[in-house]
């Protein structure tokens, strides 16, 4: 089984992949990591974002065991990764791997913004996540308060606008839901009920298919 969910910065798509795999037992992929990786040795070997050469370089030779990297997360590492993220070349170079991990043995889930329109338009379950930017913001920022970083609710729904605008308005795979996608909107649903409700989508999909 492949499970795509797709969907903004922010909107709880990451902590609900990574649950649906380890209730039944699959792996998880986390795309956007791939993006951010691209992003960070881009930059360490002395190029720009916008460079389509190195960026490409950088995707094709992309090594899954530096993914787990601290340096990834972050709201700086992601707006980087949305702007190396519109080079069609980077975005072709990182298919293979997205797709071969999908297509392993014990099913995968994978989170993203194209997973059901692109990477995987063949998937079992499509699930859009969304919730609103100030419903995003704030959870980013209850994160971000409980680690005592300081940053302020303003400047993050401000960066979760600018990355939202970016990620629907590239020419290349844009963030987009699949026509046969399943709509799930977190605005008001706590990760438990956001989980229970994917759960209840997925048992939906596989009786009827
Ligand atoms: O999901 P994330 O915030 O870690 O993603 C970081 C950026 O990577 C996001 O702003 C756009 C890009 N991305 C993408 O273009 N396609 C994906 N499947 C996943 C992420």
């Amino acid at each position: 089984m492949i499970i795509a969910i797709d969907g903004p910065a922010a909107s709880g798509k990451g902590t609900l992949a990574k649950r649906i795999a380890a209730h039944f037992g699959m792996g998880w992929l986390d795309t956007g990591l791939l993006y951010r990786a691209v992003a960070r040795d881009v930059l360490a070997a002395g190029h720009d974002l916008e460079d389509i050469e190195a960026a490409k370089t950088a995707a094709q030779s992309i090594n899954a065991e530096t993914l787990d990297d601290p340096a990834l997360r972050g709201p700086k590492a992601g707006d980087a990764a949305s702007i190396v993220a519109k080079i069609p070349e980077v975005r072709a170079a990182l298919l293979d791997y997205q797709r071969a991990f999908a297509h392993q043995e014990k099913g995968a889930v994978l989170d993203g913004r194209d997973i059901g329109t692109v990477v995987c338009p063949d998937a079992d379950v499509k699930i859009f996540v969304t919730a609103s930017a100030e419903a995003r913001a704030k959870r980013r920022f209850l994160e971000h308060e409980s680690r005592g970083d300081s940053v302020t609710y303003d400047d993050l729904l401000a960066d979760i606008r600018q990355r939202d605008a970016r990620d629907s308005g590239r020419s290349a795979a844009p963030m987009l839901a699949a026509a046969d996608a399943l709509h799930l909107d977190t605005t008001a649903l706590d990760a438990e009920q956001t989980f229970a409700a994917a759960l209840d989508m997925i048992e939906g999909k596989r009786k009827t298919s």
